[in-house]
């Protein structure tokens, strides 16, 4: 088979490397890949950008699954195009891809089908947002842009004045422009985060293991929000009562999903808060998170080809993923700044990982040399029988990537 990946991440080289060892696929085209892509058996990059180039790509190279990372694509439809065109792909179709692409619809969606997620109000128009947080008694409270913000969309406000300033940010100086026209205001919740990887073929849903991401750039979860900065699976925290919990909120989606007629064949994502009065649903990504899906395809067991086929057939009924029975440690490295000001540019050297993983991220390529061009710069994955080993793998292994700047976190994994 022939099978796409488009993307250029940590999330995508993964995908693509997982494809690459099933006796199924033959060559998978990398749009536009990245260096890391580039050395992968069975894959060649592909300089590709308009969904039109894309598709037709496809067409003429024949195309069997097409795997698509990026949001951004599938909430502009890329999934609805190749559809149209007889095209098989992993992803949902612009109207599901609504579930992560707005934050008011899918708040609005998790209480019509009586997902338990934090209380909210919504608001167009700065004045009665600004009315509503002036009479508020309770803080933190969170707020949210509308639409897409890659990944940067959601405050975190301790205070009055923090949450005047963050609507004033979005709503009136637009940091996010159109994404800011709508915003959520939210409670607060405290607790354990977990993120639930799902295949879904619209009919079924099957859960991966649930994984702990580490959002904080600094050791102990503080500093700002990031993409992710490592992340351990399985989640130390999702005992057999938050798994019953998240049962719930996964087939209450489905479930509204089939009501709503939405259109989804592929992964989803649910970001849950494990809390003492139970397990909250955060959000919704129409998408692989990343890094969590770098830790993830490291302990896979099954095809990937295989399951994607099945998706795309509307056929995972009864097809369970296999995962080798081990906890894995994935260990972001970072330029030194990210998530803010950073230098790039610097050659990077790679020795012997032994049995871990690297995948690329922020990474390009001059004249042969790999070189940083982004904030996070690649992962380093371990797996082995405790979560301790596993950290500890992936630790050592660090030693042997190096380059001017690198950053990362030195407590993923460590004191579980
Ligand atoms: P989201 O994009 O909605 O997942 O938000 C990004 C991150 O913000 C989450 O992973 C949480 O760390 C945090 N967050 C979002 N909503 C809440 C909430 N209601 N309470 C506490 N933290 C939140
Ligand atoms: N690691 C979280 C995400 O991909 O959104």
């Amino acid at each position: 088979m022939k099978l796409m990946v488009i993307g250029n991440g940590g999330r995508e080289h993964a995908v693509a490397w997982k494809l690459s060892l099933s006796s199924k696929v033959d060559k998978i085209f990398c749009v536009p890949g990245n260096a890391g892509t580039k050395r992968e058996e069975k894959c060649e990059n592909i300089n590709l950008e308009t969904i039109e180039e894309i598709k037709n790509f496809a067409l003429k190279e024949k195309v069997d699954i097409t795997f698509v990372g990026p949001e951004k694509y599938l909430v502009d439809g890329i999934v609805d195009e190749f559809k149209k065109s007889g095209l098989k792909i992993i992803g949902p179709d612009k109207n599901a891809a609504k579930l992560e692409g707005s934050k008011v619809f899918s708040k609005d969606f998790m209480k019509k089908y009586e997902i338990p997620t934090a209380d909210y109000y919504e608001f167009s128009d700065f004045d009665s947002a600004k009315k509503y947080i002036n009479e508020r008694k309770t803080f933190p409270v969170v707020i949210k842009a509308d639409g897409l913000a890659a990944g940067k969309g959601v405050f975190i406000c301790n205070t009055k004045a923090d949450a005047l300033d963050a609507i004033d940010e979005v709503m009136i100086k637009k940091i996010f422009q159109d994404s800011g026209n709508r915003i959520i205001v939210e409670d607060f919740l405290q607790g354990k985060e977990a993120s639930v990887l799902c295949i879904t073929d619209g009919e079924n849903i099957i859960p991966f293991i649930p994984c702990k991401d580490h959002k904080q750039v600094y050791n102990g979860d503080k500093g700002p929000n990031t993409g992710g900065m490592g992340v351990i699976a399985p989640n130390p925290y999702f005992n057999p009562i938050v798994a019953k919990d998240f049962e719930e909120i996964m087939y209450k989606t489905l479930e509204g999903m089939k009501k709503e007629n939405i259109n989804y064949t592929g992964i989803i994502f649910f970001g849950v808060m494990i809390t003492e009065k139970g397990s909250y649903l955060l959000e919704y990504n129409v998408r692989m998170g990343d890094p969590e899906t770098q830790a993830l395809m490291f302990i896979m067991k099954s095809d990937l080809c295989e399951m994607f086929e099945a998706a795309t057939e509307k056929n995972l009924a009864g097809f369970m993923p296999e995962w080798e029975n081990l906890h894995v440690c994935c260990v972001i490295l970072a330029s030194q700044g990210y998530p803010l000001k950073f230098k790039k540019g610097f050659p990077v050297s790679l020795n012997n990982t032994g049995n871990s993983k690297v995948f690329f991220a922020g990474v390009s390529e001059n004249n042969g040399m790999i070189v940083t061009s982004g904030g996070r710069v690649m992962a380093v994955v371990s797996k082995a029988e405790t979560i301790q080993k596993a950290s500890k793998e992936a630790y050592l292994a660090i030693k042997n990537v190096n380059f001017e700047n690198k950053y990362f976190r030195t407590d993923i994994g460590v004191n579980i």
